[in-house]
């Protein structure tokens, strides 16, 4: 039999876990909350699986307490939340002083328990009456963005120690605008690159409101990203996984670290960005503020070969023989460690990286009060020793967050896929520590991997 390996982590690393707003909370009508894209989005018909919507979720909005000590419980340190912004500025110039108090009661527990609170502003839940307006396509939306930001730094902003201001701009704008998989489900590759401009200026806006009150506070945006290989070494199934990449973590990464689009892609997209007139004097400028640290979700890899069809990429994604999660992506664990060596070298350089999210969703059944998720529990480890390896190699990774705490509404899958390591019965709404929950506890205590 083989020794067993101990991969010791950093002694201030942060061992965190993650959720989001809308797909917890619930109590969508209480709190003076107003409707978001994705009350409005989970209405139409086919657009997610079995109607599903976040009317009661989680039912985080009266449960925190208990969840919270069940955070506490598991061993994890930091916690990783957002705010809805619904709940906040419920119309225009008009701010709920009763969401403002969920907020300050979650954190008022959050801190009770001894854990550190990472709290997004954005988490895709844009308000509605925003949306109304045009949404993320709208110039007008950096106000309104600036008045939300504004007053929930001012009113948490000496509570939180870790801002994160947008997440996953390309979701909220690619699938939001152009594939329209997500709220508000349009499908116009133009608003598309508008909306993302947009949001990432919004991270450049939430940078200066910092400084200007002067918080000190750590900052940063969360990217999702994915490590690309091309299918072959034939040239055209190169150049299009240098399209995927641009197309998914250059065209957001780049703008924030260097002050620019990738030009290849400006280029590339020609006419369907109609010569990036949404982008403004300075702009560049605002957005080119990377703060404290970088965010990374990451959950697969992508493998892409050229197709000579009419699409915006022509570029298509194939799956090798490596094993795939019930999300059907494949679990390439290498590939985190390769995507942060390439992160660090093309665009951190030293910055602190977090992982804000990682995870799998796999097929849960609760058996006799037990949830066997072998897989999942594999996954994580599997990624952790990637993870393990860069830190060894130098690289500046402070923290990971594993995706996600509860079984949660996966947008436009709804509750048919489970992501959490504690099982929710939607019916009783009982939450159940999985097999990996357990695991990940040891780790914790351990602050080491025994493999
Ligand atoms: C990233 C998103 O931030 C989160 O909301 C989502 O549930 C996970 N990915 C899993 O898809």
């Amino acid at each position: 039999m083989m020794n067993k390996q101990v991969l010791p982590f950093p002694a201030d690393f942060m061992w965190g876990t993650s959720t989001s707003s809308y797909q917890i909370e619930g109590a969508a009508n209480e709190g003076g909350r107003v409707p978001s894209v994705w009350d409005t989005f989970s209405r139409v018909p086919g657009k997610v699986v079995d109607g599903d919507h976040g009317d009661i979720a989680c039912d985080h909005y009266h449960r925190y307490p208990e969840d919270i000590a069940l955070i506490q419980k598991l061993g994890f340190k930091h916690y990783r939340f957002s705010i809805a912004w619904p709940r906040i500025i419920t119309a225009p110039g008009v701010i709920n002083e009763e969401g403002l108090a969920f907020y300050e009661r979650l954190l008022d527990e959050v801190e009770q328990a001894g854990l550190i609170p990472m709290v997004t502003m954005y988490h895709w839940d844009l308000p509605q009456w925003i949306e109304d307006k045009g949404g993320w396509t709208n110039r007008a939306v950096l106000e309104q963005f600036r008045e939300y930001a504004s007053v929930v730094m001012e009113r948490f902003g000496s509570r939180v120690g870790w801002w994160n201001t947008i997440n996953e701009p390309y979701c909220a704008s690619i699938l939001g605008y152009g594939t329209g998989d997500h709220a508000p489900g349009h499908q116009n590759w133009y608003e598309a690159f508008t909306a993302a401009h947009h949001l990432l200026l919004s991270h450049g806006i939430a940078m200066e409101l910092h400084r200007e009150k002067g918080l000190s506070s750590q900052i940063g945006i969360t990217l999702n990203m994915e490590y690309v290989d091309p299918a072959s070494d034939a040239p055209q199934d190169v150049a299009a996984a240098a399209r995927r990449d641009g197309f998914l973590n250059r065209w957001f990464a780049e703008p924030i670290f260097h002050g620019r689009y990738p030009q290849d892609m400006v280029e590339w997209y020609g006419d369907q960005a109609q010569g990036m007139d949404f982008v403004h004097e300075g702009d560049l400028e605002r957005i080119h503020q990377p703060g404290d640290f970088l965010g990374i979700n990451y959950y697969a890899r992508s493998v892409i070969k050229a197709a000579s069809d009419h699409s915006l990429l022509q570029a298509e994604q194939v799956l090798f023989t490596e094993p795939v999660t019930d999300m059907g992506w494949e679990i390439h664990p290498d590939s985190l460690y390769r995507l942060l060596t390439r992160v660090q070298r093309d665009f951190t350089q030293g910055l602190p990286i977090l992982i804000t999210e990682n995870g799998a969703a796999m097929k849960d059944e609760l058996e006799h009060g037990v949830v066997k998720d072998e897989s999942r529990r594999q996954y994580i480890q599997d990624h952790l020793v990637a993870c393990h390896r860069f830190i060894q190699e130098g690289g500046q990774l402070h923290g990971y967050y594993l995706w996600s705490f509860l079984d949660n509404f996966e947008w436009a899958f709804g509750y048919s896929k489970r992501f959490g390591i504690v099982y929710v019965d939607y019916t009783t709404q009982e939450r159940t520590p999985k097999e990996s929950a357990k695991w990940i506890s040891k780790v914790i205590q351990a602050n080491s991997l025994e493999i």
